[in-house]
């Protein structure tokens, strides 16, 4: 990853901000494109306090992916200031819980269009800067949602199995230009207090345990590796088996 550049969206905190610390921790510049203005330059002043004087820096572009004019605007800093762009990690993401009897045409929209447009928009805009430079890697954060739900999570689940389908969708059209495209669905990642969670929630993974930001942040890794340009088009489930196990007991 030495000075290869990466845009990592929703990178303030929780898996965004590991996926961020992983890559700069691998000597890239990355770029913290993130709505949360304090979350933002918190995640950019910490980042550059601990890659010192190394190549690797964080950027942080205040961007709202909800606004198309924004992506455009991250885009075009992170091109002027680096030229190129290598890697794209589609993270940020919100969620709406509501009953499908009453939920908001306007929840619906937002969820939509931060989860699912805003990461079609950013990989279709940053493409046409990678295949400039001989490819790429994209990787979208999707969801074990996509496959599985709890009441009331119509948009947040609609939008991570469009994820899905995204992926495989770019996979095909941007392969010609050297660009992969994967997704990773996480299963129950803990951003919070890891010490908080009870047995009853570490029995429930066939890994018996919930899992932390850094096991993404490695699964990103993983899928950018050159190395690993065989991959494409996959949805790479992390989710300490819990979509496999059974549930009998719980
Ligand atoms: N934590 C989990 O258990 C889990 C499980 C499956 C999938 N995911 C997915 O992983 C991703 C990250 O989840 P997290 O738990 O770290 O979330 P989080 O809420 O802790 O962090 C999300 C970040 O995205 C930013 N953000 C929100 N709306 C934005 C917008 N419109 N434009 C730019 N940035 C915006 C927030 O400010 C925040 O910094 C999401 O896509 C989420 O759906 C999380």
């Amino acid at each position: 990853m030495k000075e290869r550049v990466a845009i990592i969206t929703g990178s303030g905190r929780g898996i965004g901000r590991a996926v961020a610390e992983k890559f700069a921790g691998e000597g890239a510049r990355v770029v913290i494109a993130e709505k949360d203005e304090s979350a933002g330059r918190e995640a950019e002043t910490g980042i550059n306090a601990r890659v010192g004087s190394t190549p690797a820096e964080a950027f942080f572009v205040r961007t709202d992916l909800a606004r198309p004019e924004d992506i455009e605007r991250m885009v075009a800093a992170v091109v002027e200031r680096y030229g190129r762009i290598d890697v794209l990690v589609n993270n940020a993401g919100i969620g709406r819980s509501a009953s499908p009897y009453d939920l908001t045409l306007e929840a619906w929209d937002e969820v939509i269009a931060v989860n699912l447009r805003g990461a079609f928009l950013c990989a279709r805009t940053v493409a046409r800067v990678m295949r400039e430079n001989g490819g790429g890697s994209i990787v979208n954060i999707a969801s074990t949602r996509a496959l599985m739900s709890e009441p009331n999570t119509e948009a947040y689940s609609a939008s991570k199995g469009g994820i899905v389908s995204l992926t495989h969708g770019l996979a095909a059209s941007l392969g010609p230009d050297g660009i992969r495209v994967n997704c990773i669905s996480p299963g129950w990642i803990c951003t919070g207090d890891y010490d908080a969670l009870t047995e009853a929630d570490h029995h429930m993974h066939l890994s018996g345990r919930v899992g932390r930001p850094d096991d993404i942040a490695r699964a990103c890794l993983f899928l950018c590796d050159p190395a690993n340009g065989f991959v494409t088009g996959a949805n790479l489930i992390v989710d300490g088996g819990m979509t496999r196990k059974m549930m009998y007991d719980a």
